[in-house]
């Protein structure tokens, strides 16, 4: 695997393959074993036009773990801030630097920079997908699942939102059942949802109570992503009938999980209540952040 643009391009073996990787290095974490040193004497740029906590700190700690050192670019210190074209700066990266991991706006800046830089590019989120995310909620959905076999993920709140995206993607490719939960307005279009609903396992549904009946896991993300700020006043008074609340989670399986990307925005898409009561799984997603990327940088150095 030479990069992670997006679960789009991943197959199911992939996932994974990336998953038992995932595994393996949280259990050798854990006995203080951190061996792998598959970025020794390499040198990785992350480079950020969004803000970010997690996604940030889980990839300086897993390239410094895996004996590789890191380098910080946001957008507005570097020339990519003033107008420089992104293939100028894929074929400036790749002379210096051994991969790159990207947060930014659209998808065919991370495409456009893995072609023209030619070194392991890493989708760190942009507008269409957010791929390590997904790969950290499916390697929780292992632990404290099992698996994803027969379950029933449901989705609340922006439909056509980064993180719904890669969901899609991600029921598509390892065949559970999704139901994404979103007003109207917040679905993603038609010929997306046609695409999907053709496969059988992704539908959609404005009907939020009736999205959560018998669901495994009930998961939500930001009503307003980033970029998104101007629209914040409208989203939050159409998004309110999607929030996960005592009454959602009341309609699920009574075991179900209920998880969060984070940031979270409380009495906004969840509750305090919720979110605490559930905090254990939602804080398993956020460290299993730092293992299912460690599975990825290993994978794309091995090519
Ligand atoms: N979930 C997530 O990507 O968090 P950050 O925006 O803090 O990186
Ligand atoms: N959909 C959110 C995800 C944040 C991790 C955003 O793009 O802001």
């Amino acid at each position: 695997m030479k990069h992670l643009l997006s679960l789009e391009a991943a197959s199911a073996d992939e996932i994974e393959a990336l998953l038992i990787s995932a595994e393996e290095l949280k259990f050798k974490r854990w006995a203080n074993d951190l061996s792998d040193d598959d970025l020794k004497d390499q040198c990785w740029a992350l480079m950020f036009s969004k803000s970010s906590t997690r996604t940030r700190v889980s990839f300086e700690v897993g390239i410094r773990e895996l004996g590789g050192s890191v380098m910080f670019l946001s957008s507005n210190q570097s020339q990519l801030g003033r107008g420089e074209p992104i293939k100028d700066t894929a074929r400036v990266m790749g002379r210096m630097v051994h991969g790159a991991v990207i947060r930014t706006f659209a998808q065919d800046d991370v495409e456009q920079f893995a072609e023209f830089s030619g070194i392991p590019t890493i989708n760190a989120l942009t507008d269409e997908e957010h791929p390590c995310q997904i790969l950290a909620d499916l390697l929780t959905m292992k632990e404290k699942l099992g698996g994803w076999e027969d379950r029933k993920v449901v989705f609340f709140g922006d439909g056509d939102c980064n993180v719904a995206k890669s969901w899609m993607w991600a029921a598509e490719r390892m065949g559970f059942q999704l139901v994404v939960a979103a007003p109207e307005a917040f679905l993603p279009p038609q010929d997306y949802q046609q695409q999907f609903s053709a496969g059988g396992k992704v539908s959609f549904t404005s009907d939020a109570a009736a999205a959560a009946a018998h669901a495994d896991v009930l998961y939500t993300d930001v009503w307003v992503s980033m970029g998104k700020e101007d629209e914040s006043e409208d989203r939050l008074d159409v998004f309110k009938p999607y929030q996960i609340n005592d009454a959602i989670v009341t309609a699920a399986c009574s075991s179900a999980l209920v998880m969060h990307c984070l940031p979270a925005y409380r009495e906004k898409e969840i509750t305090e209540k919720v979110l605490e009561a559930h905090a254990d799984t939602i804080f398993q997603q956020a460290e299993n952040r730092l293992h299912a990327q460690k599975a990825v940088l290993k994978a794309v150095v091995a090519g």
